[in-house]
């Protein structure tokens, strides 16, 4: 395979940086290695992956391709791929290899509720049920917990049979199963826990807490531990000591895209929907976005593909020292000019391979990590070997196909979100889910991939490589037709009026949002007037210089809070949803204002507010009466004491919609300037127990934080005593 390529970043990228270990094999003196990394019988475990599976028939196809759940995967044990269809809440079984466009396929099969991962062994099928909603009728019903583990045996006659269903925390999302297959590990995202089941009993045997919206999870290959990728926030979780009553939890560093990182500093990570691990365990590699990655016109950052090496949980990648040049070492620019490296500042359109990237998956034959975005409708190859895989992909397809000429989305495959391999590692499957459609990809000869489109500094052209792409197309939209654009518009990261490369669910994943505090920064070039943008981090404004490096913006969560009229926007500055898009669109891109008629505008808007008002899914809520505690809480919230109510009116969304000045007013946190407006807007308080930090600047990290640190500066809280706080937040928790 082509060495010079990979030395070049194995080695040479990695001039300014500190380089810790470039591969599972020498990171063993590698500095800063995590204190409690796991015993060393687990390396030598960890080498060597498992092949026996006890207590699961031998076959040809017995073992499961991976031992990690997915929208899509390959069955163990015969020749066909598994779809969990959330928004239709069905499995689908599709036989390999994909019939054609047209032929019969085997009927989906109704599940209890959303599932999000489906995990196929060879004797049985596992599916997470996110949760269970109020009425299967309507199209987006409110949820409540529990969610489940279905455990699913084939049946020649009625496809799948269950045998057995386990009550999890809500919102059970990832699966992974050991390598024994004794244990199952499932993440419940948005009650933020990890449960273990006991395959043979059906038993759950432990949960325990973690950070906030664990996703993917991947087991090592000696059993002991396990990884656990959040959507939000950099570090990831290991677990150990699985099979014992008590596991321990690690916070693992892993910091996001350090070879594009400001010198010194660890950037913010969103959208770790997914992990895996390479085939022998020694590396984890975690797709997600860094926030505020350098870049020409990165406004928003870059993808990146983060290598922790698992023997003593290091990233292969260091963040890099304080003090030293962004780009412009001198080193480095001659390396660059000699083609050695990869620029830094590749135009805004390479950036990233692929963005806001779903699944992964890893490519033995050609050692490479394959990833689906969502965002742009793409497929990358990166390089497993590299310290930096994202920065020099080594192919990328186009997956999506037949672009609508108004709007700029894809008809055909948009927003893929699943992804598997063939058995022969030749062919690539993905699910689409803003089309329901399933797509079938030839990858590069592992022997000579193709090479990939040279692009220059500064010139924004596609480094997409032709393949053959079949795709098969699964079911309609469950919404109406304005739902269904909608959903299209609000995943998709392509249409250059909607957004300068980064989706609605690239801020706001699933209607939630990203725990991050954007800098709203104003920009002004020559010949235009001053306007404003979100940018992720101060050191992407054009205008650092001037101080001008952005006011703090939270990113709001949007499900169940935009029912009603408005006005919207922290400032309360947007008189209803329509406004609110409309200025929307013009913060959510690097380059100036995007010039199409008001009617090609209004249509977008009308589709995303029928989507964000219909077609979002609330987080599940526990369906109860209040606890003594929780209503003595209450209490105090609705007191004229306290005054929490008179802003935050209950009905219908915790919101009166008004802006006030919070007196004293508090000088910006670091990082942000001040900002001239005084006044904020009373956020919703519904679900907000889930979306920590806290107000427009992510100043409080706990509602206890908030409520201890108020001194009477919202709603009146000094005279409350411990215990009245404690309820209170404990009312809060409910909402
Ligand atoms: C770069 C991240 C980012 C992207 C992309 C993004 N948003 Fe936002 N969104 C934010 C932030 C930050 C705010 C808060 C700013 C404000 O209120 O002025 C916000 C506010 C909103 C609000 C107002 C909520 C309220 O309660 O006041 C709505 C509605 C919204 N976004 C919808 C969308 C839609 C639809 C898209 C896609 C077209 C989108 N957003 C794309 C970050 C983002
Ligand atoms: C005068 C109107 C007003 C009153 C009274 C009020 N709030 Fe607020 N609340 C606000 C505003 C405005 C913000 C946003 C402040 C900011 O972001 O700087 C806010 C933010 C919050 C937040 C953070 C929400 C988020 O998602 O960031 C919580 C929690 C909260 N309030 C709870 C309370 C409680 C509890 C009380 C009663 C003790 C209370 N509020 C009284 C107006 C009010």
């Amino acid at each position: 395979m082509n060495k010079l390529r990979r030395l070049a970043l194995l080695g040479l990228v990695g001039a300014p940086i500190a380089l810790a270990a470039v591969s599972g094999c020498t990171d063993k003196a590698s500095p800063g290695a995590d204190a409690a990394a796991p015993p060393s019988s687990a390396s030598a475990a960890a080498a060597t992956s498992s092949t026996s599976s006890p207590g699961v028939a031998p076959g040809a196809h017995a073992k499961p391709p991976v031992r990690g759940g997915g929208a899509l995967v390959r069955a163990a044990g015969e020749a066909a791929l598994w779809i969990a269809d959330e928004d239709h809440r069905v499995l689908r079984k599709i036989p390999l290899p994909v019939p054609a466009e047209g032929a019969a396929l085997p009927a989906p099969i109704a599940l209890p509720g959303a599932p999000a991962q489906v995990l196929a062994l060879a004797d049985r099928v596992l599916v997470t049920i996110r949760s269970v909603p109020e009425d299967l009728a309507k199209p987006n019903p409110i949820t409540h917990p529990p969610g489940l583990l279905l455990i699913m045996k084939p049946d020649a006659a009625k496809g799948l049979v269950e045998v057995a269903r386990v009550d999890l925390p809500a919102d059970a999302w990832g699966i992974a199963v050991s390598p024994d297959e004794s244990t199952v590990l499932v993440t419940s995202a948005w009650t933020h826990k990890v449960s273990a089941i006991d395959l043979a009993t059906a038993k759950l045997r432990w949960t325990i807490d973690v950070p906030r919206e664990p996703r993917a999870v991947v087991i090592r290959p000696d059993g002991a531990s396990a990884y656990v990728t959040h959507l939000v926030g950099s570090a990831v979780t290991r677990i150990d000591d699985l099979a014992s009553a008590t596991p321990k939890i690690h916070a693992v560093d892993l910091p996001p895209a350090p070879a594009r990182a400001p010198s010194g500093k660890t950037l913010d990570a969103s959208l770790g929907y997914s992990a895996v691990l390479s085939d022998d365990g020694s590396r984890l590699f975690v797709a997600r976005h860094a926030l505020g990655a350098l870049g020409q016109g990165s406004w928003f950052g870059a993808m990146t593909l983060d290598v922790l090496a698992t023997r003593s949980d290091t990233p292969v990648l260091q963040k890099r020292l304080p003090g030293l040049p962004a780009t412009k070492n001198p080193l480095l620019a001659k390396l660059t000019d000699a083609g050695l490296v990869t620029p830094l500042e590749i135009a805004a359109g390479e950036l990233t391979p692929v963005t806001q990237p779903r699944a992964s998956a890893y490519r033995k034959s050609a050692k490479t990590v394959v990833v689906i975005g969502e965002g742009d409708d793409r497929l990358a190859e990166l390089d497993a070997l590299s310290a930096a895989p994202a920065i020099k992909p080594v192919v990328i397809y186009k997956v999506g196909s037949k672009y609508d000429v108004h709007l700029n989305i894809a008809s055909v495959c948009g927003a893929p979100t699943g992804l598997a391999l063939s058995e022969d590692d030749k062919l690539a499957y993905v699910f689409c889910r803003s089309t329901y459609d399933l797509a079938t990809v030839t990858l590069s000869d592992p022997e000579s991939p193709p090479p990939l489109p040279r692009v220059k500094p500064g010139e924004d052209r596609s480094r997409e490589t032709p393949t053959e792409v079949t795709t098969i197309h699964l079911a309609d939209d469950p919404g109406d037709k304005e739902v269904m654009l909608g959903r299209r518009l609000f995943h998709n990261a392509t249409d250059a009026l909607t957004s300068g490369g980064l989706a609605c669910s690239g801020c706001h994943p699933e209607g939630r949002d990203d725990a991050h505090v954007w800098h709203e920064a104003r920009v002004a070039s020559n010949n235009e007037s001053e306007r404003v943008i979100f940018i992720a981090e101060p050191e992407l404004a054009p205008n650092e210089k001037d101080g001008k490096i952005g006011y703090a913006m939270q990113t709001p969560m949007l499900a169940g809070r935009i029912g009603t009229d408005g006005p919207y926007g922290w400032h309360a500055q947007n008189k209803d949803l329509v406004a609110r898009l409309k200025e929307g669109f013009g913060l959510h891109r690097w380059s100036s204002v995007y010039r199409k008629g008001e009617g090609e505008q209004l249509a977008r808007i009308q589709y995303l507010r029928a989507f964000a008002r219909s077609g979002l899914v609330n987080p599940p809520k526990e369906k109860r009466e209040l606890t003594e505690d929780e209503t003595k809480g209450q209490a105090v919230f609705l007191s004229a004491a306290a005054q929490c109510g008179k802003c935050h009116v209950p009905d219908p969304e915790y919101t009166d919609r008004m802006a006030y000045p919070l007196s004293p007013k508090l000088p910006p946190l670091p990082g942000f300037e001040e900002d001239p407006k005084a006044e904020f807007k009373t956020p919703s308080l519904r679900f907000v127990g889930g979306t920590a930090p806290y107000f427009h600047d992510g100043r409080y990290s706990t509602l206890e934080a908030l409520i201890d640190q108020n001194n009477d500066r919202m709603g009146k809280t000094r005279q409350l005593t411990k215990d009245e706080r404690a309820s209170l937040v404990a009312f809060l928790r409910t909402l």
